[in-house]
């Protein structure tokens, strides 16, 4: 869908972009990372021309961009700048509705389009299409300036550092946002950040650039298992086989998990399951399914068919939802000291588990050097 042919981006003496090829797949996220000045907005506005390369060339559905008004351009491409760039002076609905006034479309049209961004953003169409920029808190902003890059669906999407001007905790939840919304309209993104756990996060794929060029260029788990050089390793940290983790989803790792009824364990006490076989551990459920606790075995009893006491558990406390990564499971392994984390859903019925043994299999295999 978009590929750089050896692109050049020289400002005077200085070489901004740096001989740069790749190309990126309809409907993929690719993730731009690098130190700041490494080119990664220079390459962003390269795409929908508000630069012209030195050299090179950048396709765009197999043609030209150069060969494409940028009017024409720009209505097949959303971009959210870095920092924002929301008009103070325009309204929430002002600022969404940009392109559309300028594509001519109709008041009525706009305004039912703007509404139904502001509900696939999460923000309350009627409490926030009035306000202005000064009255929102800076992940609404965030969230304005993706609606507004959104609004006359374009199938591409350029993202420079979108969340980048909120605190950590709220990055996180855009970030978890902006993923759900992907997978429902599959855009073509191309996304500029500084944080590797965003990049891992959302990146179907990861360029590395460096002074102008590409580095390492691939998908998150290899990049970590394998960096292409020192300044990448650096770059991804001593931390990497945990990171990694954060690229597998826990529904394409989860096990049958072995369930009982609170009822059943309380009837049949140390033995619940009484089929002569004893579980690594033993989900104890309430008559909804729900989650409320589990057994472990107990080495010590005579039999070695019995289970320690009960333990009441919080399906929110201890349990992983499908979608969540496999570094979230290991966290919740680790901080209840457990041999596998429950999957639930959100009702906390219990739909599988994962196990530390395969998470530690995983990291093994994995990482190469
Ligand atoms: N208009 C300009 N004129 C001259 N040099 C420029 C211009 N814009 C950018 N540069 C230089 O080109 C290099 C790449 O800049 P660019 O904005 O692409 O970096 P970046 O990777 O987006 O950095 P950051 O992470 O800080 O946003 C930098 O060294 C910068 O100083
Ligand atoms: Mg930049």
């Amino acid at each position: 869908m978009i590929e750089f042919r050896d692109v050049v981006k020289r400002y005077g003496e200085q070489l901004a972009v740096d001989h740069v090829s790749f190309s990126i797949p309809e409907g993929e996220v690719c993730v731009l990372i690098g130190p700041s000045g490494c080119g990664k907005t220079t390459s962003l506005k390269l795409v929908n021309r508000m630069l012209e390369p030195s050299g090179g060339e950048i396709l765009l559905n197999e043609r030209s961009v150069a060969s494409i008004s940028p009017d024409e351009l720009r209505r097949g491409i959303g971009y959210v700048i870095q920092s924002v760039g929301l008009f103070p002076h325009m309204n929430v609905a002002e600022n969404v509705g940009i392109v559309p006034r300028l594509l001519k479309w109709e008041r009525a049209r706009r305004e039912r389009r703007t509404d139904e961004l502001l509900d696939l953003i999460g923000l309350e169409p009627q409490l926030y299409r009035e306000k202005y920029p000064a009255q929102l808190s800076g992940g609404e902003a965030q969230r304005i300036g993706v609606a507004r890059a959104l609004a006359a669906d374009p199938p591409v999407l350029l993202m420079d550092e979108p969340f980048g001007a909120v605190d950590p905790l709220n990055r996180e939840v855009l970030q978890l946002e902006f993923a759900a919304l992907q997978r429902k309209l599959q855009k073509t993104v191309v996304f500029v950040t500084h944080d590797l756990d965003e990049a891992i996060r959302l990146g179907d794929t990861i360029v590395i650039m460096k002074d102008g060029s590409i580095v390492q260029h691939g998908v998150p788990e290899d990049i970590l298992a394998n960096p292409a050089d020192e300044f990448v390793r650096r770059f991804v940290g001593t931390d990497r086989a945990l990171k990694r983790l954060a690229c597998f989803e826990v529904s394409e790792y989860m096990q049958t998990a072995n369930t009982v009824t609170r009822h059943e364990a309380e009837q049949r006490g140390r033995e619940p399951n009484g089929d002569g076989r004893i579980h690594p551990v033993l989900w104890v459920t309430d008559d909804d399914n729900a989650l409320v606790g589990m057994l472990e075995p107990d080495p010590d009893h005579a039999s070695r068919l019995a289970y320690r006491p009960y333990v009441a558990l919080h399906p929110e406390e201890v349990g992983v939802q499908p979608p969540s990564s496999l570094r979230e499971a290991l966290s919740r392994i680790l901080g209840q000291g457990l041999r596998a984390a429950p999957v639930v859903d959100e009702r906390g019925t219990v739909l599988g588990e994962v196990r530390l043994s395969d998470i530690e299999e995983l990291n093994q295999k994995g990482i190469v050097r």
